[in-house]
C-alpha cells in the first residue's frame, strides 16, 4: 500500500469516503451518496475540491483507491462540526469496508500530518462521535479533545 497526495481527479473516491464517514455507524440508516453530496452541513467538505488551500492523501494498493484523509479550511460564519479557528482545518477521513482494520487508516492519519506540517500548518481539529472506535484511533496518535457535544467530542491535534 501507498500513500500519495490527493488530486482533482481524485474527487469521487473522496466523495465516496465522505459518504463513508458520514454513514460510520451500521446502527443507522443509511444516508444516499446524493443527500450527503447535497446537504450543505456535509457537501461542504468536498464541495469545489480541491480548493486552493485543501489538502489531501490517498491511499492506493495495487492502484486501487482504498482510503483517503484530508484537510479542509472552514470559516466561523459556516464552521464544520469540528471548528475551533479558521487557522485549523478539520479533518475528514473514510477507508474502503473491506480495508478497515488493516492499517489503512493510521497510514492516513500519518500522511496528512506530514502534508500539513509541510504546508506550515499547526493544528488539524476533527469531530467524532464518542460511539466511533475512530475516536479511540485519534487519542492513540496525539488528537486530544477540546470540546464535548451531545454525542460528539471535537478534538484537535497539535503538529
Ligand atoms: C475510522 C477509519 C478511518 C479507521 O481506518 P482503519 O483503516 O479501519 O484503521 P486502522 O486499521 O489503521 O486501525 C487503527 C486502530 O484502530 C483499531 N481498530 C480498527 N478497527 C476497529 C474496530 N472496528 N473496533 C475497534 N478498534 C478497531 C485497530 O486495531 C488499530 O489499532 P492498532 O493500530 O493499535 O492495532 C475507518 O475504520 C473508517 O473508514 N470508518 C468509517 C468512517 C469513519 O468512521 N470515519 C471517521 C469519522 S470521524
Amino acid at each position: 500500500m501507498i500513500v500519495r497526495p490527493a488530486g482533482r481527479s481524485d474527487f469521487g473516491f473522496l466523495a465516496d469516503m465522505l459518504v463513508e464517514a458520514v454513514n460510520w455507524s451500521p446502527e443507522w440508516k443509511r444516508k444516499s451518496r446524493r443527500r450527503v453530496l447535497a446537504a450543505p452541513n456535509t457537501a461542504h467538505y468536498l464541495a469545489g475540491w480541491p480548493l486552493e488551500d485543501d489538502l489531501g492523501v490517498v491511499a492506493e494498493s495495487s492502484g486501487e483507491p482504498v482510503g483517503a484523509a484530508w484537510l479542509r479550511f472552514f470559516s466561523a460564519e459556516a464552521p464544520g462540526y469540528g471548528f475551533v479557528a479558521a487557522d485549523v482545518p478539520e479533518l475528514t477521513i473514510g477507508v474502503v469496508a473491506s480495508w478497515r482494520g488493516r492499517g489503512v487508516g493510521r497510514a492516513l492519519l500519518a500522511g496528512v500530518e506530514a502534508s500539513a506540517r509541510g504546508c506550515g500548518i499547526g493544528r488539524i481539529s476533527l469531530s467524532v462521535e464518542r460511539k466511533n472506535f475512530a475516536r479511540e484511533l485519534y487519542l492513540a496518535v496525539g488528537y486530544e479533545v477540546v470540546g464535548r457535544g451531545v454525542d460528539s467530542d471535537t478534538m484537535v491535534k497539535v503538529l
